[in-house]
């Protein structure tokens, strides 16, 4: 996620803007940059990776500037690299601007900027706003950054500083958090207060639609429109510990909590209601060309590959292309039947898993057109693709994947969706998932208002050894991620099966000391859920059952019940999933687990 600082005081700027980005390491980024307001103009100062590189870059230059904004960039357009490193700054080199968040209208402006002899320098959607900005300017910055903001469509948090506006800088907020940070004739803007604390613990949070207007003994605060308004100033009580995990105790549980917006994030201007489809450019593929391809691979490994389970039985199911699931590692060494008609997806957070990175390679070279679902910007697999679709998802700090998963799921419904409407699929068809994809992250919210319920039942079976997960259909490969989360970070053993499966084996474990997780929803085959969940209390087994609201028959049959809304058959993983992901996180706090880091597993295994 971006990370935003701003000073205006008199004080030295440069270490204050500084430890400000240091302070916002943790929430993941890619490139850093720092602007200046000095006697002779902007300095400017960017590069790619940490934040030590941009130190290097600074040298030890004696920058005597009170003034100035820094920015550290976790790329959503264009590659990370330090031409499109923030700050951003106009054609004159007078304004520079750094900017959380994404502008979905960029290319429109794009094309309206350069029409007026503006000449772009990076591939970022951002610059357009300082160009924008400075189109605007009439000599009242506060203005010109309002009349901008009105034009663009998306999420910013910005701030803006002006050679031409000397200890002012000017905040905006639409979408991506921004506060103002109030001290002894100095004041500070940034996207998190923990950027500020050590300086101030009193602080005026920007609202959607707010702009504010800071100086070092002043701020003034309008909204949009123009209208000046008052907002209260907070004393901040918390941690910085406490800060950086935004008031949750681990990242895995901010992470979880923050699907709602992550998945609102993946789906951003990928909804064409008109058309009922969805709309993928960054695959690179004809209609012609999608309606071409009649096999497709997914490949990935861990939680990724569970998720390519689930594209699985979308895209068979409505797109009706025979669709394979390989495991990355298996099938890089295997001799796989690929040519130059299959199409192979490479699911992936971090972009940079070895044995997937090693499968799309070996597609290639069979003649596969390979695309990348990768959560992050620039990675090698998302470079080496052919086209790909980027998650959203922000950065993924906890080593347990779960907002990730959920993006990767909801971006293959997209791609599903796609497929099935470039063939035999109505408009009509077509409405109706899109509606239900968008209605996905209002019901995550009311699943994660039922929390409580949920670490009840964590803390009745957290000091179980073995675990059982069942699941059917295309909540089977649910019951696997379901399992894999238990085990990754709780060290229970926890194994999924296809519900239908216990019978062939697993019902030999199923005794009083064994609770089973049984994904139970609604539909065609609920009856045969509902012997499963009767031969495993018939065996003295605890169920834990993950159902659909509104069913009543499922409470006289199993011990616990997890109701979860209504949806869309074939969009349940998104809401199944997430009882799941939490009944983990809490079984291994309770058991003392380090839920971040767990014993013997990284973040993204580069390795073989
Ligand atoms: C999931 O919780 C694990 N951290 C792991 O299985 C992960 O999904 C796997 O290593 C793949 O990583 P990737 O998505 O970055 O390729």
């Amino acid at each position: 996620m971006c990370g935003i600082v701003g000073y205006v005081g008199s004080r030295k700027a440069r270490p204050i803007l500084m430890s400000g980005l240091k302070r916002l390491e943790y929430r993941g980024y890619d490139s850093a940059g720092i602007a200046l307001l000095t006697d002779t103009g902007l300095m400017l100062s960017r590069s790619v990776g940490k934040i030590v590189n941009l130190e290097a870059v600074l040298g030890d230059q004696k920058l005597d500037s009170c003034h100035g904004i820094a920015h550290t960039r976790w790329a959503t357009h264009g590659e990370p690299n330090e031409t499109n490193a923030h700050p951003h700054i106009d054609n004159k080199h007078e304004i520079a601007l750094v900017h959380n968040g994404i502008i979905e209208n960029y290319r429109a402006l794009r094309e309206f900027l350069t029409r007026k002899g503006v000449v772009f320098h990076t591939q970022t959607d951002t610059e357009v706003l300082v160009h924008l900005i400075a189109f605007s300017y009439t000599g009242d910055l506060t203005k010109a950054v309002r009349l901008a903001l009105t034009q663009v469509e998306g999420t910013y948090g910005i701030a803006v500083v002006s050679v031409r506006h000397p200890g002012t800088i000017i905040a905006a907020r639409m979408g991506s958090p921004l506060v103002v940070g109030l001290g002894n004739n100095e004041n500070f803007v940034a996207s998190d207060v923990s950027a500020m604390l050590e300086h101030t613990n009193r602080v005026v949070y920007l609202e959607d639609g707010e702009i504010a207007t800071v100086t070092a003994d002043d701020y003034k605060v309008t909204t949009i429109q123009n209208v000046e308004i008052t907002p209260p100033i907070s004393e901040i009580s918390w941690s910085l510990d406490e800060i950086e995990k935004g008031g949750f105790d681990h990242f895995m549980l901010k992470e979880i909590h923050e699907q709602p917006d992550t998945l609102r994030n993946a789906i951003r201007g990928r909804l064409n209601h008109e058309d009922g489809v969805a709309r993928l450019n960054g695959l690179n593929l004809q209609i012609e060309e999608l309606r071409g391809i009649n096999r497709i691979l997914l490949t990935a490994c861990g939680t990724s590959w569970h998720a390519a389970m689930i594209g699985k039985y979308m895209i068979e199911e409505i797109a009706r292309i025979p669709t394979e699931v390989e495991y990355a590692s298996e099938f890089r060494y295997r001799s796989p039947i690929v040519d130059e008609n299959t199409v192979l997806f490479a699911i992936s957070q971090s972009g940079e898993t070895a044995d997937t990175l090693a499968a799309m390679r070996e597609a290639r070279n069979r003649g596969a057109t390979v695309l990348g679902l990768v959560n992050v910007v620039g990675s090698t697999i998302a470079r080496e693709s052919d086209g790909g679709v980027y998650l959203h998802a922000g950065p993924e700090i906890g080593v347990a994947s779960t907002k990730a998963f959920t993006a990767q799921v909801i971006v293959l419904s997209l791609a599903a969706n796609l497929l099935a409407r470039m063939r035999q699929w109505s408009s009509q068809q077509g409405h109706e998932m899109i509606h239900a994809i968008e209605e996905i992250p209002s019901k995550i919210e009311q699943i994660l208002a039922n929390e409580d319920l949920i670490k009840e039942i964590a803390h009745r079976y957290y000091k179980a050894n073995n675990f059982l997960y069942l699941g059917r259909g295309i909540n089977f490969p649910v019951a696997l991620e379901g399992a894999l989360k238990l085990k990754e970070i709780s060290y229970i053993h926890a194994e999924g099966y296809p519900a239908a499966e216990m019978k062939h084996g697993p019902i030999a474990l199923i005794d009083e000391n064994m609770p089973v997780v049984v994904i139970a929803l609604e539909g065609p085959i609920y009856g045969k859920v509902m012997s499963n969940i009767a031969e495993i209390k018939a065996r003295q087994g605890h169920v834990i059952a993950i159902a659909t609201e509104g069913d009543k028959e499922i409470a006289d049959r199993a011990d616990h019940v997890i109701y979860i809304p209504k949806t869309y058959r074939l969009l349940t993983p998104l809401l199944s999933v997430v009882p799941l992901q939490l009944l983990a996180y809490h079984i291994a706090v309770m058991r003392g687990c380090h839920v971040d880091q767990p014993r013997n597993l990284a973040k993204s295994v580069t390795v073989e």
